[in-house]
């Protein structure tokens, strides 16, 4: 194991920094602008003595002129020139993993904030980091610059989570918002979201739920003391939700938001990812445009709500910094909350077994008896109805439905089990009433 010099100590504390794009140069910026403030702070100087991009002419508006260049981001973990290695480049596999791995193998400290390593190989480099006797941090991995994971490693160890859930990807929470305050459709919002820098050009991966999930799947494990098990997660974006489905849930009370929920269910643990109706007045529902937030349900603390920035720049180059203090303060802890030895196998509940209220969305065809027979079926597997809704001007047309006479409606059940609702709507559409795919939106006790 590398010796780590106290804080406190004259000799400074030399960084290097892989990955020099959106957060690799904000940290170098923020460490060479406020390196005073942060030498008082830890009684010992930070310092980035080392970097390595792909592209070494690039102008990143920071001065690395002074700093040792590698092309090759392996090398630099791997100097003895450094006594902390910051992965900012990104991506599963590739290069960020050969890095990180790398480093921890001698006992070098780590601090990254990708999101995508941790959720594929977070288990396995846990154990590196612990066999090594050195530390990984990854605060900026899950929600940007909200301080999630120090909050549930260390300020909430003697607590049992009982639920976490959370908005975690912002241009999602963007979208629903703009949604929602402006009345304009799903894919106008995206192309803003685009234009504005808040979504990918190709958007697959946020919109569809998966950055969310890889979020999730860390958040679980550090709650539950499960492997993390991000292809485990069931897992729906946010594409289907239209502006009738926006409407209707206002004027019930509810605002749609794409939430990441994980909880203790008696058939395991229950991860999922989905669009959600969640009350107006709940403390999430408040969370709005590009902003993050977790929840954090404990037996002895109940709900402690936590929201801010979810990425950008200087938020996520904020996170890597309080790693960093940390690892150079001295602190210890198991990069996933216990030991890598002591995670349980995960044991994914059914979604067929969720318990919770629905709001369904049909196209029911305008021929007599359509609604009594999907009342009919309903009855038939014990769904009790709390509402139907039917708003000729929220009209939502279907493909399928095309030349045929169709009436959205809307219904709300109360909490009824997955399993009856989905067997339910495959016989009301076997009885030829509807036209389409249901839309089904999954409500949140909260
Ligand atoms: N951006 C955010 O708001 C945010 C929020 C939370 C977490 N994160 C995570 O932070 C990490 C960095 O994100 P970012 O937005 O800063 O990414 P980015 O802007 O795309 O920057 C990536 C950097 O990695 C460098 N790089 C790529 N391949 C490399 C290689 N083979 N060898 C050496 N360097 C290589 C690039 O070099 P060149 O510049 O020379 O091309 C670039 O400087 C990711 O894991 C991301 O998920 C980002």
């Amino acid at each position: 194991m590398q010796e780590f010099a106290d804080a406190g100590s004259d000799t400074p504390l030399r960084i290097g920094v892989a990955g020099l794009g959106n957060v690799g140069a904000t940290l170098v910026r923020i460490l060479q602008k406020d390196g005073v403030e942060l030498t008082r702070k830890l009684g010992r100087q930070i310092v980035v003595t080392a970097v390595a991009a792909r592209s070494r002419s690039r102008d990143r508006g920071v001065d690395i002129s002074g700093l040792e260049w590698f092309d090759d981001p392996v090398a630099l973990a791997k100097s003895d020139r450094i006594d902390l290695f910051v992965e900012l480049i990104g991506g599963e596999d590739g290069p960020a993993y050969a890095a990180v791995k790398a480093a921890l193998e001698i006992g070098r400290p780590v601090v990254t904030a990708n999101k995508a390593l941790l959720a594929k190989h977070g288990v396995a480099l846990a154990k590196v980091a612990e066999e090594a006797g050195t530390q990984l941090g990854f605060e900026a991995a899950v929600a940007g610059g909200i301080p999630v994971i120090k909050t549930l490693r260390e300020g909430l160890g003697s607590a049992s989570i009982e639920r976490v859930y959370g908005i975690m990807n912002g241009t999602c929470n963007y979208i629903l918002t703009r949604m929602g305050e402006e009345g304009i459709s799903f894919a106008e919002c995206l192309k803003d979201a685009q234009e504005l820098g808040y979504a990918e050009a190709d958007p697959t991966f946020d919109v569809e739920g998966f950055d969310t999930a890889h979020k999730l799947a860390i958040l679980a494990t550090l709650c539950f003391g499960y492997e993390i098990a991000p292809d485990r997660i069931h897992v729906e974006g946010i594409t289907r939700i239209s502006q009738a489905d926006i409407k209707v849930a206002a004027d019930l009370g509810y605002k749609i938001k794409l939430l990441g929920i994980a909880q203790r269910s008696d058939g395991g643990i229950e991860q999922r990812v989905h669009p959600t109706l969640v009350p107006k007045g709940s403390a999430i529902a408040g969370v709005d445009g590009v902003m993050n937030a977790v929840a954090l349900e404990t037996d002895h603390v109940h709900e402690l709500l936590l929201a801010g920035p979810g990425a950008g720049g200087p938020p996520t180059a904020s996170s890597v910094l309080s790693d960093i203090l940390d690892i150079a303060r001295g602190t210890k802890v198991p990069p996933l909350g216990v030991s890598s030895a002591e995670l349980l196998p995960y044991k994914q509940a059914p979604m067929r077994a969720h318990e919770g209220g629905y709001y369904i969305r049909l196209n029911a065809k305008d021929v007599p008896g359509a609604l009594a027979a999907i009342a009919t079926r309903m009855a038939e597997r014990s769904i009790s109805i709390e509402s139907v809704i039917q708003r000729p001007d929220l009209h939502v047309t279907d493909p399928a439905g095309e030349g045929m006479r169709t009436r959205t409606v809307v219904l709300l059940t109360q909490d009824t089990l997955e399993a009856d609702v989905r067997e339910s709507l495959a016989l009301i559409a076997d009885d030829g009433f509807i036209v389409g795919e249901p839309q089904l939106i999954r409500i949140e006790t909260l």
